[in-house]
């Protein structure tokens, strides 16, 4: 029987067995199941598992060659195979700074101009030796950029607003909606707003059009000449950068080895390293190095992303869950849940092979979350009683960065609470002996066996940061290689940013010809009457 046979079998005889059972019966459950890592606690024994899933979900994982596919992303082969390009995230922290070739190329020296150059900009931004046009200060910084080159600063930047200084404001824009920009600029005084145009191709049209608008807003009140001490650019496209009137100087590059939303580690980071300083980013990058070792050293079994990514695939190809829940109880991680939706599911929202054909499996799922307990108000009443599957990550810091009052500890209740809650369910018997009465049974009742992981660790820190998003970044790769999918590039946002590009013109033109269906003409007609007459 082929292990995919094997696997499917498996998955009726675990539909039939509750946790409640499986932990009933083996009081050493959360032995077999959990693992460990430098501070990382994974316990995974509230999912729908035996030892026997897992002895299977490990032949998968050697059947689809993961240990090999693990290697040649780290030795820099082109495993982005649709545009040809290496995946090299784990270059950006490759603190002990071995060679990596793409192309018969070691690109550490340039990594580490590169960050060299950004220490200098941000220690001048943040002691005051960088200053504006009038020689204020900077007090406010400003990143422009969209996806990968707004959400990964932006949630690390929130993620560690306590490392940061007190001394600058820091925004992010990525919305082409204007009221985005409009609202951040309306809280800044053009003399000491610092702007980060960042964008890996210089040619989104939402990061251009907000950049253009910020420039206006500069050089209306500083004169055009005051652009160079205001602006710089991240990008991997330096002749759009000029084109656009940055400085070459106050450029900060990054190159097509680093996908758009594995970018918070190269110069993407800027805005983060002048909120928390050169020192806090590396030890965020020696966080992400860590993980990078174990990922590629550790034995599967007690491999964390790989861990965790086969329990996704057993979700999602085996057990017909369609969604996945990210539930951190940390206010500073409020906003992973939306950082992750862009590296899952741009990822591994794929339904082609690598070979060009199309799946016939279940591939990445819809990811959600909240910051707990605000989920445990909202959604998490259709994880506990509706009818879908929802495997939930529970994350949480044993010590709060503010242990004011008694607020951790009922946050760690809770956090602890949900996961038991979702595993055990509530039974009539247990509600009749609470003494609800009969009509209220059925609507009390919880069916429990509902899946999740719990993450712990010991607080947030830079370290910490940098290890969490480097091992949802392997989980993400450990499933790519066994869907077979390639999880780096991401041509699905084409189609709508394409179709964007065609509607603009018609929504000015009332004499233009609509050749589309009758709701998109109708669409277009009734805004270009309203907006343009
Ligand atoms: O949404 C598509 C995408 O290409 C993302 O992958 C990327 O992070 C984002 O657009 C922004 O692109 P850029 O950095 O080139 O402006």
């Amino acid at each position: 029987m082929r292990i995919y046979e094997k696997l499917s079998a498996h998955s009726q005889e675990i539909r039939a067995t509750h946790l409640r059972k499986l932990f009933d019966e083996d009081l050493d459950r959360f032995k077999k199941f959990h693992a460990e890592f430098d501070g990382f606690l994974l316990d995974y024994s509230k999912n729908n598992i035996t030892t026997k899933t897992m002895d299977l979900l490990y032949e998968l994982a050697n059947e689809s060659h993961l240990k090999e596919a693990i290697n040649n992303m780290f030795s820099g082969q082109k495993i982005n195979t649709t545009e040809n390009r290496a995946v090299l995230h784990i270059a950006l922290r490759n603190r002990d700074n071995h060679p990596i070739y793409v192309d018969g190329q070691d690109v550490m020296p340039e990594i580490n101009r590169v960050l060299n150059q950004m220490k200098t900009f941000s220690d001048a931004v943040r002691n005051g030796t960088w200053v504006g046009a009038t020689g204020k200060k900077i007090t406010d910084v400003v990143n422009i950029g969209i996806g990968g080159s707004d959400l990964g600063p932006a949630m690390a930047s929130e993620a560690l607003t306590y490392y940061r200084t007190d001394n600058i404001r820091f925004h992010f824009v990525s919305n082409v909606d204007g009221t985005d920009i409009t609202e951040h600029l309306k809280q800044c005084q053009p003399e000491t707003t610092l702007f980060i145009i960042s964008s890996k191709t210089f040619t989104t049209q939402e990061t251009i059009t907000n950049a253009l608008t910020a420039r206006q807003w500069l050089v209306q009140a500083l004169g055009q000449n005051a652009v160079e001490k205001h602006f710089v650019a991240v990008s991997t496209n330096t002749k759009a950068v000029a084109e656009f009137g940055i400085n070459p100087g106050n450029m900060f590059v990054f190159w097509d080895f680093v996908g758009g939303r594995y970018s918070m580690w190269s110069a993407i980071g800027l805005s983060l390293m002048i909120g928390i300083g050169y020192d806090n980013f590396i030890q965020m990058l020696e966080g992400a190095f860590a993980m990078d070792n174990h990922f590629r050293t550790a034995p599967f079994n007690q491999n964390l992303p790989v861990i965790m990514g086969l329990l996704g695939i057993w979700y999602t190809t085996y057990l017909g869950a369609e969604s996945y829940a990210v539930l951190p109880y940390d206010q500073y991680l409020s906003k992973l849940p939306l950082y992750l939706q862009q590296l899952d599911m741009e990822s591994n929202g794929k339904s082609v092979k690598k070979n060009g054909k199309n799946v016939d499996y279940k591939t990445g799922p819809i990811l959600f979350g909240a910051a707990g307990t605000n989920g445990q108000h909202s959604f998490y009443q259709l994880i506990h009683q509706g009818t879908h599957i929802i495997p939930a990550d529970f994350i949480a810091p044993i010590y709060s960065l503010n242990e004011t009052g008694q607020q951790h500890d009922i946050l760690l209740a809770n956090f602890i609470a949900q996961p038991e809650a979702l595993m055990k369910g509530k039974t009539p018997d247990e509600l009749r002996q609470e003494g609800v009465t009969e009509d209220l049974i059925p609507f009390k009742t919880f069916d429990g066996n509902r899946p999740s992981n719990t993450l712990l660790i010991e607080k947030i820190t830079p370290w910490t940061l940098g290890a969490l998003i480097a091992l949802y970044e392997h989980k993400v790769f450990v499933q790519g290689v066994i869907w077979n999918v390639n999880s780096f590039d991401q041509f699905g946002v084409e189609l709508g940013k394409q179709l964007a590009k065609n509607i603009l013109p018609e929504l000015f033109d009332k004499n233009k010809k609509l050749k589309h269906d009758s709701s998109t003409n109708a669409l277009i007609e009734k805004i270009r009457i309203k907006r343009h007459g």
